[in-house]
């Protein structure tokens, strides 16, 4: 499954991009308010830090303007991924930026109709938002399944692209449907790597290595 990370702090996508872990990133308006840069110059340093797919979302609602910001968003790196959100014009502009061959991560999807017509558009990937679902009490991960099952009928190439993660356990889940990549906050994914256990074991051997007074360089 390919990690995403989702936020448009530069600081945070350098920090786990050295992990060597990092396949692409997601950034929304929020996110893009939040890190507080100029939006094409934050995007550009983005699209240079790592080599995967890099999610810009546009934020027109009509078409014709949708896709004149796709187009211009597009031109920034070769890895740039257009978001378009999940309504009528959206599906629109996604089927006309992919015959361009431009990458499109169609967003804010909450059933399995809306990725299923997310697919006949020819999206690059759909980010269905669980953590949105499981804030309502409803469950976000049942939609993943649904998805996977209904792609996988078809043989549909979109991706499934997990958003609105809220904790490890999201990741696993995604991970166990086979949904093909989780975009993670970056709080969320230095999670991933902790357990108590892991954290005791090592103190151990290390205090036992240090009282064999040997060392290995
Ligand atoms: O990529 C979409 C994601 O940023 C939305 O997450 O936490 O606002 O539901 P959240």
């Amino acid at each position: 499954m390919k990690f995403f990370i989702d936020t448009a702090d530069l600081d945070e996508i350098r920090e786990l991009s050295a992990t060597g872990l990092l396949d692409g990133v997601t950034t929304n308006p929020s996110l893009i308010r939040k890190a507080g840069g100029e939006f094409f110059e934050t995007i550009a340093e983005i699209a240079k830090l790592v080599d995967g797919p890099v999610s810009a979302e546009t934020v027109a609602t009509d078409h014709e303007t949708m896709l004149k910001e796709g187009l211009k968003l597009a031109k920034i790196a070769d890895n740039i991924a257009i978001k378009v959100p999940l309504t009528v014009d959206g599906l629109k502009t996604c089927k006309a930026l992919r015959a361009q061959g431009i990458m499109v991560n169609v967003t804010l999807c909450f059933s399995a109709s809306q990725a299923l017509l997310a697919a006949k558009a020819g999206a690059s990937f759909i980010s269905p938002f669980v953590g949105r679902h499981d804030d309502i009490s409803q469950d976000g991960m049942a939609l993943i399944e649904d998805i996977r099952t209904i792609y996988d009928n078809y043989d549909f190439e979109t991706e499934i692209l997990v958003a609105s993660i809220r904790h490890p356990l999201h990741v696993v889940e995604a991970a166990r449907i086979g949904a093909d990549v989780a975009t993670i906050p970056a709080a969320v994914m230095k999670k991933l790597f902790q357990h108590p256990l892991t954290d005791r074991g090592l103190e151990a051997f290390l205090k036992d290595w240090k009282e064999t007074g040997q060392s290995i360089l």
